[in-house]
């Protein structure tokens, strides 16, 4: 009785994130009453296994006690102060405990608010370094196709899929695109390292001819997530990273999905063995809790804008809610979290446990790719195998999909036609076999001819 209630009460006030709203007169509407480890349960006594964590965003689970715990305590002595010419112990910890998991050259720690806004603040600290070091015609940025970047004017300016941007193009800056190395377009006689050289040469043509006008190259190291979960292999951020040194351009690297043990690292330009110049973090920071996002840089890049005051060189760029101490709390208590429960090490079992649990797909007659990056496995199902026909978008195929799961207690949230497991990194063996059999039954809904 209260769930129809509040689903009722919801649709008359409350406007969705990316939702057609008028959907929700044949898709239904869950209020969640409350959450434990990957469990969300409604007020109908249905219970939904977080596969996707809510976002991707949850790291330890729901409801997690010793994040709670933490946040308990810090709330129990301060809620919020401004960060200006204020501060508190929670950003200070944060800021020194990302700066210890990151590489010698990153020394410092700007908080922003969310993923989105972390990238519009990198774009313009990168933008501005250039601007306080006289390089007064470097204002583009490089992107990749199928990359995301978030949905304010700046984030979205720098993301390349048409679903988010196409409407709102003559609103935003432009940005020179340059063909995504994804696996899935490689030619299955190179490696996946080779495809990465290859692809490699258009963004080196690209920032041959057009360096001097541009500030930085964006990337999301290792998976496109919004982009379809779609993967390459670490070999193009390292010559990306030679190549933007060369170059005089910033690199600048969007962990927000990735970031936190997603691909199996702890970050993914990790396993490049690079340093970015410019790190953006979001989502896991805070296990899932809160809003938080923080940009991590260089000496060189801080010192450009350390200056007399009258120069007007400093970084303009503040939110009122810059690292609000109830979320660094979470944030803190995620960390330890990491260190304490050995996450990374334990990751690989699990991560192995993912991909023989859905390799039987691989032979799906609708399903052209099963790939998986650490805690990452995604599922793209096509019309025809062969030739990876698609399906019509407007099938909307893996709807079917989503709704097979919710009947049997599974939340997955398709990409298109890209199913895809993102599990939090406390769920067990068995939860993951259970969601593998749903996610296949799902596929054969989503794939069903009469359908
Ligand atoms: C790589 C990447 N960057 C930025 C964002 C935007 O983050 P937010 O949704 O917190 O604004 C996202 C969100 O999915 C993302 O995946």
């Amino acid at each position: 009785m209260k769930h129809s209630k509040l689903v009722k009460k919801d649709l008359k006030v409350v406007w969705h994130p990316c939702t057609q709203m008028k959907d929700h007169e044949k898709i239904p509407m869950i209020p969640i009453k409350s959450g434990k480890g990957v469990w969300l349960y409604d007020y109908d006594d249905n219970k939904y296994l977080d596969a996707i964590s809510s976002w991707w965003v949850n790291i330890f689970g729901h409801s997690n006690t010793f994040i709670n715990n933490s946040i308990k305590k810090q709330l129990s002595k301060l809620e919020h102060v401004l960060l200006a010419g204020f501060t508190h112990e929670p950003a200070i910890n944060l800021a020194e405990n990302l700066i210890s998991l990151t590489p010698k050259k990153i020394t410092k720690c700007f908080f922003t608010d969310n993923g989105s806004s972390s990238v519009d603040a990198a774009m313009k600290m990168s933008y501005h370094y250039w601007q306080n070091k006289g390089k007064r015609s470097k204002k583009s940025f490089i992107a990749l196709s199928n990359s995301y970047h978030g949905e304010t004017l700046g984030s979205l300016s720098v993301s390349n899929i048409d679903l988010y941007k196409k409407t709102y193009e003559s609103i935003l800056k432009d940005t020179i695109i340059v063909e995504s190395p994804d696996n899935y377009n490689k030619k299955d006689n190179i490696s996946e390292a080779q495809h990465a050289e290859l692809m490699f040469d258009k963004m080196h043509q690209t920032i041959k001819k057009n360096h001097k006008n541009v500030c930085a190259v964006i990337v999301e190291p290792l998976i496109q997530c919004a982009g379809y979960m779609r993967m390459y292999h670490p070999r193009y951020l390292e010559l990306l990273r030679e190549a933007c040194t060369k170059y005089n351009i910033h690199l600048i690297a969007d962990e927000i999905a990735v970031g936190f043990g997603r691909t199996g690292t702890m970050f993914g330009f990790e396993q490049a063995k690079i340093t970015p110049d410019i790190i953006c973090l979001s989502k896991g920071i805070t296990g899932g809790y809160m809003t938080l996002s923080t940009i991590l840089t260089t000496d060189d890049i801080y010192e450009a804008f350390y200056d007399e005051y009258e120069k007007l060189n400093a970084f303009l760029h503040s939110h009122s809610y810059t690292a609000n101490p109830i979320a660094c709390s979470a944030a803190n208590a995620t960390l330890e979290l990491f260190k304490t429960k050995k996450t990374i090490e334990k990751n690989k079992a699990l991560s192995s446990y993912m991909e023989k649990s859905f390799e039987s797909l691989k032979d799906h007659p609708h399903v052209s790719d099963v790939r998986q990056t650490g805690m990452v496995l995604a599922i793209e199902m096509v019309k025809n195998k062969k030739n990876r026909r698609a399906y019509n978008w407007k099938e909307r195929r893996g709807i079917r999909a989503y709704l097979h799961g919710l009947k049997n207690n599974v939340l997955m949230r398709p990409l298109g036609n890209v199913l895809y497991f993102m599990p939090p990194y406390v769920i067990s063996k068995k939860e993951i076999s259970f969601v593998s059999e749903i996610m296949k039954e799902g596929v054969n809904e989503a794939t069903k001819k009469s359908s």
